[in-house]
């Protein structure tokens, strides 16, 4: 009874040997029970996608990637193209994740030519965004995730967001088991959403903006039924498959 679509995304991160990833994909497909209108998606490291891409035909479980080069090809020794990915079933990018901006010189401006690049491949993009403890101390939350949010409109146009993803991630709740409260999550993906509706009213109203930032079996259900919570972007919970199944089901 959800208007929107809900989606609920592992983020592997740089973890799972070859033999853990394909134990981790197979447990998912095996114990994993489909919800209409919610997906189930994992973005896993680069150079397992060969191995669970064909794990995962015809099992309904969606493979995401990472990360991606905005070039389709050329001399960037180290990286993978977004047209790359393509050839392993691959359907959605995480773009702009936080610690791809802190660690990887990962500015606005590139995430704007990788999410333009994504959706040049077809792939959906997931733009992350999110405040540091800092910014937020300071009062500067939404004007942080407004200049995330501009720099891709600026590349891309606001129509694009017909087709992609967004994830509010607060910086300082990744992998540190404290969670934004419910409150704290809605009222940020609220504002999200009423501040793209002064441009696209209809865009607005249909994105699913996902929660992202310690995700868990017991609190994503508190977090799932706020009204502009459309799904979660879950890191060591996506994990372990007991857990990450839980949060799923609480999005249905
Ligand atoms: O992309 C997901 C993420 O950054 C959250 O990680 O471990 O706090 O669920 P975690």
């Amino acid at each position: 009874t959800h208007t929107r679509k809900r989606i609920v995304a592992g983020n592997w991160k740089m973890n799972c040997s070859r033999t853990e990833a394909i134990r981790l994909a197979s447990a998912i497909v095996t114990m994993y029970d489909a919800i209409d209108n919610v997906e189930l998606l994992i973005c896993i490291p680069q150079i397992h996608l060969a191995d669970i891409s064909k794990l995962l035909i015809n099992t309904g479980v969606l493979l995401g990637a990472q990360d991606a080069h905005w070039e389709d090809k050329g001399a960037y020794t180290g990286e993978i193209s977004a047209s790359m990915l393509t050839d392993y079933l691959v359907s959605h990018l995480l773009v702009g994740h936080s610690e791809r901006r802190e660690m990887f010189a990962d500015d606005n401006q590139r995430v704007a030519k990788k999410f333009a690049a994504a959706l040049k491949n077809n792939l959906k993009p997931i733009l992350c965004v999110g405040e540091t403890l800092q910014q937020r101390e300071q009062g500067a939350t939404f004007e942080i995730i407004k200049s995330q949010c501009q720099a891709v409109i600026d590349e891309v146009g606001i129509g694009a967001f017909a087709n992609s993803y967004m994830a509010y991630e607060p910086v300082w709740a990744i992998g540190t088991g404290m969670t934004a409260t419910p409150q704290q999550a809605q009222e940020v993906h609220a504002e999200i959403r009423s501040w793209l509706a002064q441009q696209d009213e209809s865009i607005a109203a249909r994105l699913p903006i996902l929660y992202g930032g310690s995700m868990n079996a017991e609190n994503a259900e508190s977090l799932l039924v706020q009204p502009d919570i459309d799904g979660g972007l879950i890191g060591g919970a996506s994990l372990k498959v007991e857990d990450f199944l839980k949060i799923y089901s609480a999005a249905g």
